[in-house]
């Protein structure tokens, strides 16, 4: 910004949800993961404020988000946000930032992602290069994660379904048909700072046990490209199953992800596993050809599964 002009917002910005097909946790340890991104992910508007002096307020309504931008204010979203404006030469001061979203937060869709992208594009334009996006993104995932291996930023900045490997270029995945998957949400929040720190400890304390299984999961990853470049959907679902077999085995499951990948599977799913963080968060179903049989069953099991197509 030149000397003397006044940082500015644009008046909305959107990016995506994200969902990992396979690879989560490996990709902190620099293994392939793959992850699409949900194009119903947030929206921020910005509005200036009657006080140009008053601190910035970020207000999401369907994640019960209402914080006040000062230094003083140890909100985490709060820190983060400031984190990444600061990096974009963004405001601080005068604005009203809205978030509409029907994306749940803190459930393994990248909802923390999707604000950190949105905000860098309200300060820097959604046409922004995506590069500048993903690195002031970060700025605020790790107030939030500690440790990101930046899938969720990539993701929520780019959409599709991509190949992720942490510290290198990421490579998008063409989809010849769109890739038909079910969400399930657990309704169990959780932290992706304490899952990823308890993968950690395990690695730390079973170092070589725990190597093979992250080779295991970059195979999948691997079987997993080769499935979809083949639309070879119940080969897909195989591997969904074994990379929750793998995430069990790091220590991130939990009893109602396991009995919600088991229903899925009861019910006619191709595969289940859980996606993202896990601990609590959703488990992934890839339906079979009619997906409705799996969706009412888990309807009436009391669950309100989300359908989406994956596109490019
Ligand atoms: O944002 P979540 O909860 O979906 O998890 C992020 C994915 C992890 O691999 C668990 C962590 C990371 O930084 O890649």
């Amino acid at each position: 910004m030149g000397p003397g002009m006044k940082p500015t917002l644009h008046s909305s910005a959107r990016a995506c949800g994200k969902i990992i097909v396979t690879g989560e946790h490996a990709v902190v340890y620099g293994c392939p993961a793959l992850a699409a991104g949900l194009p119903d992910g947030l929206t921020l508007h910005a509005e200036p404020l009657e006080d140009s002096r008053a601190p910035v307020r970020l207000t999401v309504e369907a994640w019960d988000l209402d914080v006040e931008l000062h230094p003083g204010n140890e909100h985490p979203v709060a820190a983060a946000a400031m984190a990444v404006l600061g990096f974009c030469d963004g405001p601080l001061q005068g604005w009203g930032i809205r978030g509409e979203t029907r994306l749940p937060s803190r459930a393994g869709l990248g909802s923390s992602a999707a604000l950190t992208v949105a905000l860098a594009r309200l300060a820097a334009g959604q046409d922004a290069p995506v590069g500048t996006i993903v690195e002031a993104s970060l700025c605020g995932e790790r107030v939030f994660h500690g440790e990101p291996s930046g899938i969720d930023s990539e993701v929520a900045a780019r959409g599709g379904l991509v190949r992720f490997v942490r510290g290198r270029s990421i490579e998008p995945i063409p989809l010849r048909n769109p890739l038909p998957l079910c969400i399930v949400p657990s309704n169990q929040p959780r932290s992706t700072a304490d899952q990823v720190a308890k993968v950690r400890h395990r690695y730390d304390r079973w170092t070589k046990p725990t190597r093979h299984i992250l080779d295991a999961f970059s195979a999948a990853s691997e079987a997993a490209e080769n499935a979809i470049n083949g639309n070879k959907l119940n080969d897909l679902g195989e591997i969904m199953d074994m990379v929750h077999g793998l995430l069990v085995a790091v220590g991130v499951s939990s009893p109602i992800l396991d009995a919600l990948c088991s229903a899925a599977r009861e019910h006619g799913a191709r595969g289940a596993k859980l996606t993202g963080a896990g601990g609590g968060g959703c488990i992934l179903a890839l339906p079979a050809d009619d997906p409705n049989p799996l969706l009412t069953a888990l309807r009436t099991e009391g669950w309100a599964p989300l359908s989406v197509d994956v596109a490019l």
